[in-house]
């Protein structure tokens, strides 16, 4: 059994058997998260892209636990520069098993950068727990086709998508994105963080479980969903 519990924005972090991991864990600035960085004790942190919004405690939530950054290059590279305990360089295609789980990222089309600093490709990560619950957590991205193909390599149990707009996919682009990942199911995330992205996720739940058989779980910010 795995556990995806919402931190807030797009910070969730993942359970599985023995191991979590804590992706995107923008915590201390963001102003919905429960927990403080010093609450949160996962295995790793997987890194979608540089944005302040998702780099966030990284860092020190690295350095705090002693546990490893896993990130597209250039930001893997960024990350040891700022003192990570450890940082670990991977990007699109990549598969790579850890201890805790086994990282896969895939494209995103969207941007990465850190105070005016290039970090490459911003990215998706498909996590599989260390109990084979497979999440993709898309990062920041534009709808593209090549979900499909994604879905067709990967057996998605749960999908996390942004549906905020603004810096990535409205819940009518999320929408499309559902259907051309078949997940089982799916978490909105990246929405009401921010006045500029509210969004109301309870029209996205009714209208994708009109149109598709996928179940949607909406979370507050420190709930949590069991797969
Ligand atoms: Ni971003
Ligand atoms: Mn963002």
């Amino acid at each position: 059994m795995a556990k995806v519990t919402f931190i807030g924005h797009s910070a969730v972090e993942v359970q599985g058997s023995t191991h979590s991991v804590l992706i995107d864990p923008f915590i201390s600035e963001n102003p919905v998260a429960q927990v403080a960085p010093e609450d949160v004790h996962p295995s790793a942190i997987l890194l979608t892209h540089g944005h302040f919004d998702h780099l966030g405690d990284a860092i020190s939530i690295s350095q705090a636990n002693e546990i490893p950054i896993v990130a597209p290059f250039e930001l893997a590279i960024f990350c040891g520069e700022q003192g990570a305990h450890e940082a670990v360089d991977m990007n699109p295609g990549g598969r790579r098993k850890f201890d805790f789980g086994e990282v896969h990222f895939t494209k995103a089309f969207h941007s990465s950068s850190f105070e005016g600093r290039y970090l490459g490709h911003a990215c998706g990560i498909v996590f599989t727990t260390d109990d084979g619950k497979v999440i993709y957590h898309s990062g920041d991205t534009e709808l593209f086709g090549d979900m499909e193909l994604i879905a067709r390599f990967n057996a998605i149990d749960l999908a996390l998508l942004p549906i905020g707009g603004n810096w990535n996919m409205t819940p009518m682009e999320a929408m499309e994105a559902v259907r051309l990942l078949k997940p089982k199911a799916v978490v909105p995330i990246h929405y009401d963080t921010f006045p500029v992205i509210e969004q109301d996720a309870e029209a996205f739940k009714a209208a994708v479980e009109a149109e598709t058989e996928v179940k949607v779980v909406i979370l507050k910010p420190g709930e949590s969903y069991e797969l």
